[in-house]
Formats: structure tokens, sequence, C-alpha cells
């Protein structure tokens, strides 16, 4: 008890000093570290909400200034699709124009594709196959020399002529790839007897090379006589002689396009 009793004032003192303490601490704060430290708080709470302002102010700038540079960019663009589109209807104009003023035009640029309307220009018309300066056409269909020689003219051309060593080489491949052995009319005529071989265009044969078969001896026999192409093995001698009224298969010749 005597020991608790002693202690008591200790206790106090203890006590007292602990409160004398926070006191002290108190009085402390209120006049100089708390305010100094309010003080701060508020110029970086300041400073902060000045650096907010200025990047809401360049964010909104940037903004504007970015829907402005699509704006000026998308009527850029308009100016640039009107200006296209009108070019295209101009083209598409003289497109039309061009083929319905030049129809022979739609013969050698004919519609290769009817989905796209999409044309193929060749030097040939559709059908016909070209070769040096030529077109060739080879018809399955079968006639006499007189009237193959009509069919031709009304295409434009006349039956076929050989002037060169290219051309029958041309003409014996093709035939032969169509038909083994089967004949074909050229352009070859004798002009009965001593008149001596022509071609479909009145020019003699003799000027130029000759690849019959057997040479014709045109003093022995005065009727009229053909010449035709039957494609054997040997394209020097695949020439021969025929009645010019059998029917046979032909081929046509003509020129190739040209704006001369
Ligand atoms: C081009 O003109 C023709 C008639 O003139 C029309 O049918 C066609 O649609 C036009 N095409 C374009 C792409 O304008
Ligand atoms: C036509 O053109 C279309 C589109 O380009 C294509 O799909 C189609 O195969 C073409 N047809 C022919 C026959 O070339």
């Amino acid at each position: 008890m005597q020991q608790l009793l002693k202690e008591i004032p200790e206790i106090m003192r203890v006590n007292n000093g602990l409160t004398l303490l926070e006191d002290e601490k108190e009085e402390t704060c209120t006049e100089n570290i708390c305010f100094r430290q309010y003080r701060q708080l508020a110029h970086y709470f300041s400073l902060l909400c000045f650096l907010l302002t200025i990047v809401t102010l360049l964010l909104t700038l940037c903004l504007v200034q970015t829907t402005l540079v699509f704006r000026a960019q998308s009527t850029l663009q308009e100016t640039k699709l009107r200006d296209l589109t009108h070019r295209l209807e101009k083209l598409n104009k003289s497109y039309h124009l061009l083929f319905s003023q030049y129809p022979a035009l739609n013969q050698y640029c004919p519609v290769s594709n009817s989905t796209t309307a999409e044309r193929k220009c060749s030097l040939c018309p559709a059908g016909w196959t070209p070769q040096g300066e030529k077109c060739f056409l080879f018809s399955q269909d079968r006639a006499d020399w007189i009237s193959t020689q009509y069919r031709c003219m009304t295409l434009g051309g006349a039956v076929a002529t050989v002037r060169t060593e290219d051309e029958q080489v041309f003409l014996w491949k093709k035939a032969q790839s169509l038909s083994q052995g089967d004949s074909y009319w050229l352009g070859l005529r004798s002009s009965g007897a001593h008149g001596g071989w022509q071609w479909s265009d009145g020019s003699k044969v003799e000027k130029g090379p000759q690849f019959w078969e057997r040479e014709p001896d045109s003093t022995a026999d005065s009727r009229e006589l053909c010449g035709r192409l039957t494609p054997g093995d040997n394209y020097r001698r695949s020439w021969f002689t025929s009645r010019c009224s059998n029917s046979l298969r032909s081929i046509c010749e003509r020129r190739q396009a040209s704006l001369q």
C-alpha cells in the first residue's frame, strides 16, 4: 500500500509530463509547421490546377486543329471526287461516241467480258488469226471456189494467197491441226488454156514461191482448175489442183487493221 502511495505522484508526474508534451506539440503545430504545410499544400494545389487548365487548353486546341484539318481534307477529297466523276463521264461519252461512229471498231475490239463490258483489241477481227501482216480465217463450211471467193469478199477479204514460205508453213500447220487430211481452197485459179495460174487478186503465181505437190501443166488441161491446200507430211508439197466446182473447206485472208 505504501509502495502504491509512493508511486502515485510518480504516475501523476509522468501523466502531467505527457499532457505537457502534447500541449507543447499542439502549440508548435498551429504556429509554425502546420501552417507552413498548409500553405505549401495550397501552393501545390493551385499549381496542379494551373497545369490541368493548361493541359485542358492544349487538348482543346489540338482537337480544334484536328477537326479543322480533317474538314479541309474531306473538302479537298470531295472536290477531287467531283473532278474525277466529271472526267469519267466525259471519257464515257467519248468512248460511246467512238464505237457508235466507227462500227468497225466493234470488229477489232469486241466485248470480251459481257459482265464488265471489257473489250480486247486485236489487229484482226474476232475469229481471224493474225499472221505476218495478214489475218486468216479458216472455215469448215464447204463450197465451190467461186462461192468461197464471194464469201471471203463479203468478209472484207479474198481467198487466201501464199506469198512467203512463212505463210505456207503457217497455213499448212493450222490446216493440219484443224483437220488432218481435209482440203481447203486457196486463192489459186488457172485462167484456162495457156493462161497460167493466178492468185485471187489477179497477180501471177509464177512470181513467188510455189508449193505444188506436182507442177501443174496448164497447157495440158483447158478446163478451169483451182488450187487447194491438202496438209500432208510435207508442207513444200501440199498444193493440189481441183475442179473449181468441187465443194471444199476454205481459207480467207484480209489485211490487218491500219489507221493509215
Ligand atoms: C456510260 O454511258 C452509258 C450510256 O451513254 C451508260 O449506260 C453508262 O452507265 C455510263 N457509264 C458510266 C460509268 O458512267
Ligand atoms: C468477267 O469479269 C468478271 C469480273 O472481273 C470475272 O469475275 C469473270 O470471270 C469475267 N468473265 C470472263 C468470261 O472473263
